[in-house]
């Protein structure tokens, strides 16, 4: 292995998957039938510091480095992938946002609570028309007084439900295009916020995925987030942080599936020898072991670059296109080893398969995530979308 991971790293990992092996996993397949919000993991999540990893500890925090998290955000994904989306946009995304654009007031009023898990973060930017291209978001912050009013419809926002604060952009200046976007801070309790349809998915079915209608929502004008104008280049510098952690979370799915790949292909017998003695079989396992092998190597690199303060948006941008692409090759591969079974819920895999599906699509798809490596390396005047 590339990367040497410390004592503390390796102790997190371990520490993680003890948790997650024993009370993560245990009814994962049971939620993913009822859509159950698993709010109880979640508690223990906070208690254990999972929900403010890499949050200082100044803020109750475990002031843990990327590496850490990476390893940490797997070993749940490999339990329980609806679980993880929800640790993921919290830590990654509305964490590091805060703790990165706060002010010192807002660190103090939401940090701490969202690292305690006394409640879950969410992030709004994707609307029913802007999605690859957020900048034609049709939301609207107007000033009036000591408040911001916000106006619009948030579409498959992650914890949309469930959440009790929110990182919601929207527009302050429309004419400024994207330097009239702004960020905001706001909870659920403010007036305004109605939380609309919940979607129905093929898979992360445990977590909830909602529309966030914004109706003369009163914000006060101390809960922006960054300065105005602010907002794209926020949510732009979370995401890249947001698809290590897809990234991650793609390779726990796809230990998971091959785990149990590997374990079925070894019990199962056929024309008088198990499965696992056929080349054609062999094959195909050393294939998904070395692409899980490639997308971990690349997810440690950009969370490598991450720790270090150095820029990551490609390396971040790469580890998830190849992470996300890699999973979805993985579980359809790991569903044929078992055959007809693997198209039962006798077995895990179907849900491993359905899960996986969106690691293409949500946090920039992966089209987008190509747009912004050739950008960055053709650094064009014109930009190919
Ligand atoms: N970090 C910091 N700033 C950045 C940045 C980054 N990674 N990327 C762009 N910017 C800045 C640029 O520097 C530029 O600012 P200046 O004009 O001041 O220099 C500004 O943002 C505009 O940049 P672009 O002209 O490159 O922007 P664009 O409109 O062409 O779009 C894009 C670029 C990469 C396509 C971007 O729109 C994008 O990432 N789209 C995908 C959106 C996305 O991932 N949505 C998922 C939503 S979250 C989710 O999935 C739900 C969930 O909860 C899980």
């Amino acid at each position: 292995m590339l990367f040497k991971l410390s004592n503390e790293q390796l102790m997190i990992q371990s520490m993680v998957r003890e948790f997650a092996r024993r009370e993560v996993a245990a009814t994962a397949a049971e939620r993913d039938r009822t859509r159950e919000f698993p709010a109880e993991n979640l508690k223990k999540m906070g208690e254990l510091g999972f929900l403010g990893m890499m949050a200082p500890a100044q803020y109750d925090g475990e002031g843990a480095d990327t590496i850490s998290y990476v390893l940490a955000l797997s070993e749940i994904a490999y339990a329980c992938a609806s679980t993880a989306v929800v640790m993921s946009v919290h830590n990654s995304i509305v964490c590091e946002s805060i703790n990165r654009y706060g002010t010192e007031d807002q660190k103090q009023k939401y940090l701490g609570a969202l690292a305690r898990g006394e409640y879950i973060g969410a992030f709004a930017l994707t609307e029913p028309h802007a999605g690859s291209d957020p900048v034609m978001q049709n939301t609207t912050a107007t000033r009036d007084g000591d408040v911001y009013v916000l106006n619009g419809t948030k579409r498959f926002i992650t914890s949309g439900r469930n959440s009790g604060l929110v990182i919601v952009t929207a527009k302050t200046a429309p004419e400024k295009r994207h330097k009239g976007i702004s960020a905001f801070l706001v909870e659920k309790s403010f007036p305004g916020i109605i939380v609309g349809r919940e979607e129905d998915k093929m898979g992360l079915r445990a977590s909830d995925t909602t529309d966030l209608i914004f109706d003369n929502c009163q914000v006060p004008v101390e809960n922006i987030l960054g300065k105005e104008g602010e907002g794209f280049k926020i949510a732009m510098t979370a995401l890249d942080g947001g698809r290590i952690g897809i990234a991650a979370q793609s390779l726990g799915v796809a230990q998971a599936a091959f785990d149990a790949a590997v374990k079925y292909a070894k019990s199962r017998n056929q024309f008088g020898r198990k499965v696992s003695k056929f080349q054609g079989l062999r094959w195909i396992i050393a294939d998904m072991a070395t692409q899980i092998e490639a997308a971990r190597q690349l997810t440690l690199s950009a969370a490598a670059l991450k720790a270090r303060h150095e820029n990551f948006t490609v390396q971040a941008s790469m580890a998830k296109l190849f992470a996300s692409e890699m999973v979805n090759r993985v579980t359809a591969k790991a569903l044929q080893i078992h055959g007809g079974y693997g198209y039962t819920k006798e077995y895990p895999v179907e849900r491993y398969y359905r899960d996986a599906r969106v690691f293409t699509i949500y946090e920039g798809t992966s089209e987008i995530q190509r747009v912004v490596i050739s950008n960055h390396i053709l650094k064009d005047k014109r930009k190919q979308h």
